[in-house]
């Protein structure tokens, strides 16, 4: 068995791309299980930046399958602009493999996700706009394409047929909007098959070989635990699974399969979109926070919310994933701040909360309570073993760990490869392949 998932334990954003570059070296196999392309990855290898959106954060690596299992959401029109990107940075692609059940986003998914927007007014969940819910919305009314219909043209016009009668009429007469001409999205969604058809195959089966063969497989999840559609905070939440439990329906394996499940935590809260964020910060160190940070989404530019770290979110998304350890990301941001805060708790009419409340209510409306640390000036961007941070630096690591009750295995300090310091050295040990090189060359 050697089924790695990594997920975000926040409200996305936390640097899952980042950490998935880092450990996808020891990897066989990189899959994405939910989500679509309103998920932003960013890696950053020697200096040049890519922006991934539906392709696996594996795709660096030349030798590492990387795979677009059945519950992602694919924009194929995305998918081959991503797929121009990376081979005109020199990545070669030709390791990707999609699931021909996975979903199609058609144009009306994305006409009706901004449509429903503008409707909700200052009700909108802030969506990226990509289609995503309307899609997944599809998908559970049994009225979905599958990328596996673009192979089968003829059953392809069919469902497009089929589902352009009932959506023209809710976009014309409910949104008042243009309808959508059958024969033009047919025409281009038939030039797309030439480019990703050669990488439709049943996924699953090879995931399992993968695994059967002892080959180590890595989960890459999108999006957050808070922003989960059944776990997170409804209706802020995206329409996927994004737990460790969706890595099993998502890419069709069982769920005995997997055997380390590791949480990318950023060393502060941020969230794009509305919704509760109970230590949201609206004064200058959230704007410093921003800038030093550079919070503004990957997919969208939208500026992200920022806040200070809630380790009843962590402490929810451990329970939730049954996370063994923890990637702590960004802590070089928060290099300046003089005082830096944790919260611990919500105080709500007098009542304090240690876990997530049971009502919604109360994380909308709760005074957080915070635990204060002094912070640090130093840069830490440079450093590379434990030891080098500063004191104070050490102390905010050590007392998140012991308010998460779990280890800390990994801190980035920089969006850059080498920018990582390997704290649980057997992390290396458990994923170090004899033919691959070592998780980092200091
Ligand atoms: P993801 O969606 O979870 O993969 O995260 P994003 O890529 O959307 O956002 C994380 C951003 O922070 C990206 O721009 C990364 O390059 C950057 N980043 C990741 N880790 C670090 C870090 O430790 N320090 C700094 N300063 N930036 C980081
Ligand atoms: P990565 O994978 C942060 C948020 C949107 C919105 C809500 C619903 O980069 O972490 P959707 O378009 O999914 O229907 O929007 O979810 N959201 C994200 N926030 N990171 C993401 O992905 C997100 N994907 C969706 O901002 O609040
Ligand atoms: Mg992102």
């Amino acid at each position: 068995m050697s089924g790695i998932i990594l997920l975000g334990t926040q409200w996305g954003d936390e640097g899952k791309g980042r950490i998935t570059d880092l450990l996808a070296g020891q990897m066989d196999m990189v899959v994405r299980f939910q989500g679509g392309d309103n998920a932003g990855h960013t890696v950053v290898a020697d200096g040049v930046q890519f922006k991934l959106h539906h392709i696996p954060s594996g795709i660096l690596y030349p030798d590492i399958i990387c795979v677009i299992a059945n519950g992602v959401v694919v924009n194929p029109e995305v998918l081959i602009g991503e797929l121009d990107n990376l081979t005109g940075k020199g990545i070669n692609t030709e390791n990707l493999r999609i699931s021909g059940n996975a979903h199609l986003v058609m144009p009306y998914h994305i006409i009706l996700d901004k449509a429903g927007e503008q409707g909700l007014g200052k009700s909108k969940i802030g969506t990226t706009h990509k289609g995503i819910g309307p899609a997944y919305a599809d998908k559970a009314y049994r009225s979905g394409i599958r990328v596996q219909d673009l192979l089968d043209l003829k059953i392809f016009r069919v469902k497009l047929d089929e589902a352009l009668k009932l959506k023209n009429e809710i976009i014309k007469k409910v949104y008042n909007l243009e309808p959508l001409n059958l024969e033009e999205i047919f025409e281009k969604y038939k030039s797309y098959v030439e480019r990703i058809g050669k990488y439709v195959v049943d996924t699953s089966l090879l995931i399992n070989k993968y695994l059967e063969d002892g080959k180590f497989v890595f989960f890459e999840g999108a999006q957050g635990t808070l922003l989960d559609i059944d776990h997170g905070t409804y209706p802020f939440v995206t329409s996927s699974s994004t737990i460790a439990g969706g890595a099993c329906i998502g890419a069709g394996i069982g769920p005995k399969q997997i055997n380390e499940i590791i949480g990318v935590m950023k060393a502060y809260t941020t969230r794009v979109g509305s919704g509760p964020l109970p230590s949201e910060i609206e004064d200058r160190t959230g704007d410093y926070m921003r800038e030093k940070g550079y919070e503004y989404g990957t997919t969208t530019g939208r500026p992200r919310r920022c806040g200070w770290l809630d380790t009843l979110v962590v402490k929810y998304s451990i329970m939730i994933n049954s996370i063994d350890s923890i990637a702590l990301t960004k802590l070089d941001v928060l290099s300046g701040i003089d005082e830096i805060k944790i919260c611990v708790a919500y105080d709500y009419e007098g009542k304090i909360y240690k876990d997530l409340p049971p009502h919604q209510t109360i994380m909308h409306k709760c005074k957080p309570v915070y635990k204060v640390f002094k912070g640090w000036k130093e840069n830490i961007d440079k450093i590379k073993t434990y030891e080098q941070l500063p004191e104070n630096t050490r102390k905010y690591i050590e007392e998140i760990e012991k308010l998460i009750e779990i280890p800390i295995s990994l801190v980035s300090v920089g969006p850059e490869r080498n920018q990582i310091i390997i704290r649980d050295l057997n992390l290396e040990r458990r994923f170090l392949k004899r033919d691959k090189k070592p998780l980092l060359v200091l």
